[in-house]
């Protein structure tokens, strides 16, 4: 990698927790790892030596499998670990369970909990990189550096530009790191959703608040649209699924109504037929699977830059 510039922190907690630069920095790095995945030879020796742990406390196909496609084809040795099949089960702590995996050498931890906060905590408390692949509803950084890392191939730079976030903003990570992550690189934020999944502080983070998706639809220039999180939900938040779909799910007639193509994202899972109809999901607007694709460059990025401050 040719850039001499320094990531700022030892950790990737939350995009919260990060500069512009920092993430600029992120985008430079994974422009030139994008073109090395693209190669017939996908894989460099930048990270030889290196041991990174993922640790997975939830399920997960998009970011786990990106994560270790990332390290890789950066050639560190990867260990995988799932809760569902450790001693997490017999009683084990999470303190105790990083801590006899990092005994095993391991320089790197890729963690994701339904505990939001738990990549702070282990910050403070293990000598290894923490890098967050999503905590609970507060934060996952590496979506939304790839959420935005797409905008930017498509819309150039978002400084200016309308991104509406549509869905569950209560319970979802997604949203809160995007919001974040847009706000620093100059974008204009707007939040839709039912009221009872829009959280009550959300315009102190300075983003627009609207409960009519397609008047959202044609303020925008990109749309990120967010599953119902209905294992996170406690009580109802919505009288049913199919109600949701027909007020806020998005299809393919609304999007010919807005008078130019904006561009509809989604971080996946996808519940077709709730937030988008698979005429909107699968249209030439949709950009989900350059999202995943460009989710390996950005990974990289992330763990090249953290593993060169050391
Ligand atoms: N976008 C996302 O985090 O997907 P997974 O839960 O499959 O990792």
């Amino acid at each position: 990698m040719g850039s001499e510039a320094k990531f700022s922190t030892k950790h990737l907690l939350g995009i919260k927790y990060i500069s512009t630069a920092d993430i600029e920095l992120i985008f430079h790095t994974a422009d030139e790892f994008k073109e090395v995945i693209n190669r017939p030879i996908k894989r460099v020796p930048t990270l030889r030596d290196i041991t990174v742990a993922n640790i997975f406390f939830e399920n997960s196909t998009r970011t786990r499998i990106s994560f270790e496609l990332a390290e890789k084809r950066l050639s560190a040795d990867v260990v995988n670990f799932s809760a569902s099949s450790s001693s997490v089960s017999k009683g084990e702590t999470l303190l105790d369970t990083v801590n006899n995996i990092l005994s095993m050498k391991v320089d790197m931890v890729v963690i994701r909990h339904p505990a939001a906060g738990v990549p702070v905590y282990l910050s403070t408390r293990v000598n290894a990189n923490i890098i967050n692949a999503g905590d609970g509803t507060h934060e996952h950084p590496t979506q939304a550096l790839l959420d935005a890392y797409s905008m930017i191939e498509k819309l150039g730079n978002l400084r200016g530009k309308k991104i509406v976030i549509v869905g569950d903003i209560l319970h979802s990570r997604v949203a809160l790191s995007n919001i974040f992550c847009l706000k620093k690189l100059g974008a204009k934020v707007r939040v839709c959703g039912p009221p009872t999944l829009i959280p009550k502080f959300i315009e102190s983070l300075g983003v627009e608040v609207s409960f009519d998706v397609e008047a959202s639809l044609k303020w925008c220039d990109a749309a990120n649209v967010l599953r119902i999180q209905l294992e996170r939900q406690e009580i109802p938040y919505l009288p049913s699924l199919r109600e949701y779909a027909q007020y806020f799910g998005i299809n393919a007639a609304m999007l010919e109504r807005v008078d130019r193509p904006i561009l509809i994202l989604h971080p996946g899972p996808i519940n077709r037929g709730v937030e988008l109809s698979s005429d909107a999901a699968d249209s030439k607007q949709s950009i989900i699977l350059q999202q995943v694709e460009n989710g390996v460059a950005i990974r990289m990025a992330v763990l090249y830059l953290l593993a060169n401050r050391n």
